[in-house]
């Protein structure tokens, strides 16, 4: 099964065999099946041995995926201008970053909007200790201006919230259509290894699927297999709880419900990254590789909606870069700086897979450049 994958180091192959026990016994616990979504949890979160919270190398050639930041600092530029505007509606102009990945987009966001004004009170929420590191030696030259949370204020704010690729390593529960029910899709041992094994019903999975086709207006057929994030409703409400005033940002890969459920998508959307390889087994090499499953923005909109946020614009990334202040200023790119921009803007790389969703609360004016399809959500 891992032959086609290059071999861990000795050192991280011990972590990953320490987080693959510790998944066992969970496991043996549960009498031998837990759900995806615990099993995505312990793989990405389980304190000093998940992806995110250990310490592999994540970014860059050495690590296993680059993110839109790391490509270009057109992104980070056009983000600045997208921000700049907003945060002038606030008395204090504060932004905080969730998942701030090397620092690179905070970096761009930072000397972008210095360049205008006195730069902004810049809050990180960071969960992985390896890379907060990595933010604090990148972003030093900022002082006190930048700050890091180690959980979300207990008080509510005025600011501008930015996520860029976190919502998709929300765990999510899988699930299968079968017997006009849905069941929930985990994993149990096979011979010693991971396996994908069906569960009993759960009540929690079946209400959520049942409440999914309503909103679709049909019943998802037989053998379907997808993934719903279970807890997305809730991460928004504490967002949203905390955010007195501003705006929130989330950037990522994803669909509208209409097309993430369609018949014809009957293989979910998981995702995993190990070494720049993108593939669909989520149990090789626990806790090295990074798992993630595409967002539902129609599920993100209504959830907004939900917790008093007004959904304010949805569109690409392509068309957000294209229609963008930042691109239009941009002179004479390098040869290297056109291949990340290519790779960011056109439709069949990231620029149609990335959308941003901007949701707002008390800001007289907030949208995007770009087409606005929110009449698809
Ligand atoms: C794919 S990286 C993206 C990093 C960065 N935003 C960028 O664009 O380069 C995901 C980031 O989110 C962080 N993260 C993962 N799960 C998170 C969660 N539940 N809450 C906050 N941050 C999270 C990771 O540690 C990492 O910094």
């Amino acid at each position: 099964m891992t032959t086609d994958f290059p071999q861990p180091t000795d050192e991280a192959l011990g972590f990953s065999r320490a987080l693959d026990k510790r998944i066992r016994e969970e496991m043996d616990d549960a009498g031998g099946w837990i759900g995806f979504e615990r099993y995505m949890e312990l793989a990405l979160y389980e304190p000093g041995l998940g992806y995110y919270s250990g310490g592999s190398t994540k970014f860059g050639p050495a690590g296993d995926f680059v993110t839109a930041p790391e490509l270009s600092g057109l992104f980070g530029s056009a983000l600045a201008d997208q921000v700049a505007p907003l945060l002038s509606q606030l008395e204090k102009p504060l932004i905080l970053e969730l998942g701030a990945g090397t620092g690179t987009l905070a970096a761009d966001i930072l000397e972008s909007l210095s360049k205008t004004q006195a730069p902004p009170q810049y809050w990180i929420l960071e969960l992985s200790a390896d890379l907060r590191r990595r933010q604090q030696s990148r972003l030093s030259s900022y002082g006190d201006n930048v700050c890091w949370l180690d959980r979300l204020p207990d008080q509510p704010f005025e600011g501008v919230i930015l996520a860029n690729e976190v919502v998709d390593a929300l765990p999510v529960s899988c699930f299968i259509k079968r017997a006009n029910a849905a069941f929930p899709l985990g994993v149990r041992l096979v011979d010693g290894d991971f396996a994908w094994a069906e569960g009993d019903s759960d009540p929690r999975l079946s209400e959520a699927v049942e409440l999914l086709e309503a909103s679709l207006g049909y019943t998802l057929p037989e053998g379907f297999r997808s993934e719903i994030r279970l807890g997305l409703s809730a991460w928004i409400q504490t967002l949203s709880a905390v955010m007195a005033r501003g705006a929130m940002l989330i950037v990522d890969y994803g669909l509208v419900r209409r097309e993430y459920y369609h018949a014809d998508r009957n293989q979910g959307t998981l995702l995993c990254h190990y070494k720049h390889l993108a593939h669909a087994n989520p149990f090789l090499y626990p806790g090295l590789q990074d798992i993630g499953a595409w967002v539902d923005f129609s599920a993100v909109a209504d959830a907004a909606v939900g917790a008093d946020a007004e959904v304010s614009g949805f569109t690409t990334q392509t068309q957000f870069l294209l229609e963008s202040e930042a691109l239009r200023q941009l002179s004479m790119p390098s040869l290297g700086q056109l291949q990340g921009l290519k790779t960011l803007v056109l439709p069949g790389e990231m620029g149609e897979r990335f959308k941003l969703i901007l949701l707002s609360r008390g800001l007289r004016e907030a949208e995007l450049p770009g087409r606005d399809f929110r009449d698809r959500l």
